[in-house]
């Protein structure tokens, strides 16, 4: 975990997110499914934001602009600057067999990374519209499919390793029907690194920090 003073190098349009490029500098992407607290400016809290696209010396962010901090994010433009922390968290287990990626609308935020990381597999990915539907590029061979078809329609009887992140009512479902499935959870956090328990939720009856036991963990 570092922090580091980043440069934004460009900041894009994809359907109604913004994929926010910054310069690395001296930071590590980590694994695919960790995550970065991103300054957002005007704003006390940093926000958490996996990472979408990993270069030589760009990290690139894909943000959903649903409150004042992604907004305050989203409105960032080439030059500026921001405080940016991590690696944090958890991320995917990458040793898997037969990957299938499944990501649904923002949910697909990690899956860039996470796709480039395990050779391309095939992934699903859903959306509550067209316009959503245009992150879908993001993701190489993915098969796309828009409300009132939910991701869970398309998943085939046996789907080998299911890496998912995505909005909870998708990722319960997929809990249920794939209990070796490794799902990227989200809550709001504080922190990111373990100190404030603004994140804890409850695990097989016990408290557990999402940003230190998470965020992705096995459906079982
Ligand atoms: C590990 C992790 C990775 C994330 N990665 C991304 C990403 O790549 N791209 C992206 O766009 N977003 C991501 N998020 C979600 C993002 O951090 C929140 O949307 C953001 O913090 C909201 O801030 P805001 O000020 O815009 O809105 P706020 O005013 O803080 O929140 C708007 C509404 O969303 C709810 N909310 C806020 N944060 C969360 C949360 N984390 N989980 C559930 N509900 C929440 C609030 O209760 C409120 O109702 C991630 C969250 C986590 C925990
Ligand atoms: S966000 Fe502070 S403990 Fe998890």
């Amino acid at each position: 975990m570092r922090l580091e003073r980043c440069r934004v190098t460009g900041a894009e349009q994809v359907g109604p997110y913004t994929l926010l490029r910054v310069d690395a500098g001296g930071l590590d992407a980590g694994v695919p499914g960790q995550f970065f607290m991103l300054e957002a400016p005007g704003r006390l809290l940093p926000r958490p934001m996996s990472v979408c696209l990993a270069a030589a010396r760009e990290l690139a962010f894909l943000i959903d602009p649903i409150g004042p901090g992604t907004q305050a994010l989203c409105s960032l433009e080439r030059g500026e600057e921001l405080n940016v922390l991590g690696p944090l968290g958890n991320g995917f287990e990458l040793d898997v067999e037969r990957p299938l990626l499944v990501g649904g609308g923002i949910g697909i935020a990690p899956l860039p990374f996470l796709s480039e990381r395990l050779g391309e597999p095939p992934a699903i990915l859903g959306f509550r519209s067209d316009w959503h539907a245009e992150a879908a590029a993001l993701v190489p061979n993915a098969e796309v499919c828009v409300e009132p078809t939910y991701v869970t329609e398309l998943l085939p009887d046996h789907p080998g390793t299911v890496l998912a992140c995505g909005p909870e009512p998708m990722l319960a479902a997929l809990r249920a029907r794939v209990p070796d499935a490794q799902l990227a959870w989200e809550a709001p956090m504080a922190c990111g690194y373990g100190a404030c328990y603004g994140c804890a939720i409850e695990i097989d009856g016990e408290l557990r920090r999402l940003c230190v036991e998470g965020p992705v963990l096995r459906a079982a």
